[in-house]
């Protein structure tokens, strides 16, 4: 079967320098404004299309490695491209952050923006990794999203696809059950409240500060919306349907996006916490 122009974008995850400005490129500046000094290593998980990476180089002569870890392979080729002008001061790795392999790096600062819902519920598996990374006090920079849920566990993009699947036919009530049956956890559910998060995080890091903002969505249009779920969430969604219907689904994600915005004034709000981590002492090693 041949796939829609916008089944093909999900599949590559393509186009996210254009539709990360509607979110997630936000972080990065966020983040690189908090890095103290000079680093010589900087690690960046779920390094994306090496947006961060790129911006770290520009502002830190300093550094001498800047290493980009992310497990999409279109994403990593993107990246390449991008950093190609920086040569050997960049290493960037195919890798799984639900099993990180070991590197032969101290970093003095590792960045991981809008990625740890990703890694649910292993997350501690990249947090200890990142503890065993950091060299002697360097910091570890994180954001993480925090849609409201309800009682199903649903909340932030759930909420728009819900609506989406409703226009297309689907119950509203039947909705979670859809989900759960392809095993696509909710968004909402993957996010973690912050009490939960500071829990987990105490257990590696010492917080030593924390900043939240507001992250508001708004678009031109529904095209721009269908894109940037495309390119964003890839399908991830659009799996619980069978193929012939996603074309279809991606659009209306656009619509449903398009109503909340025509009757709210944007189509999503949620806070974002950054956390500024240094690594504790791993406990009970001889
Ligand atoms: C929302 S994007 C964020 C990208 C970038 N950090 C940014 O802030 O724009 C999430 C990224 O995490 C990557 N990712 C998701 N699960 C991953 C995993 N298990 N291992 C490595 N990377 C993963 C995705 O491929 C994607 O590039």
């Amino acid at each position: 079967m041949t796939l829609s122009d916008i089944e093909a974008q999900a599949r590559t995850l393509g186009g996210y320098d254009d539709a990360s400005r509607l979110r997630q490129v936000h972080d990065r500046d966020w983040v690189l404004d908090r890095v103290p000094g000079e680093p010589g290593v900087l690690v960046d998980l779920g390094s994306g299309i090496g947006q961060l990476l790129q911006e770290a180089l520009e502002r830190h002569p300093s550094l001498r490695l800047a290493v980009g870890l992310e497990r999409s392979e279109h994403r990593i080729a993107e990246a390449g491209e991008r950093l190609r002008p920086y040569g050997d001061r960049v290493v960037l790795r195919q890798a799984d952050l639900t099993a990180p392999a070991a590197l032969p790096y101290r970093a003095d600062v590792v960045t991981m923006t809008s990625v740890l819902h990703w890694l649910y519920p292993v997350e501690h598996r990249v947090l200890a990794w990142v503890r065993d990374h950091l060299a002697p006090g360097g910091s570890f920079l994180l954001t993480t999203y925090h849609p409201a849920r309800d009682e199903h566990g649903l909340g932030g993009e759930d909420d728009i696809v819900r609506e989406a699947l409703t226009a297309l036919g689907v119950a509203r009530e039947s909705v979670p059950a859809l989900l759960a049956g392809h095993e696509v956890l909710p968004i909402a559910t993957r996010t973690r409240s912050e009490s939960e998060l500071a829990e987990l995080l105490s257990e590696f890091f010492t917080i030593d500060d924390w900043w939240e903002r507001e992250a508001v969505v708004t678009v031109r249009d529904a095209a721009q919306y269908e894109h940037f779920h495309a390119a964003t969430f890839g399908d991830y969604y659009a799996s619980v349907l069978e193929p012939e219907k996603r074309a279809e689904f991606f659009a209306a994600v656009g619509r449903a996006a398009w109503e909340r915005q025509s009757r709210q004034g944007r189509v999503s709000a949620m806070p974002v916490r950054l956390w500024r981590l240094g690594a504790r002492e791993r406990r009970g090693l001889g």
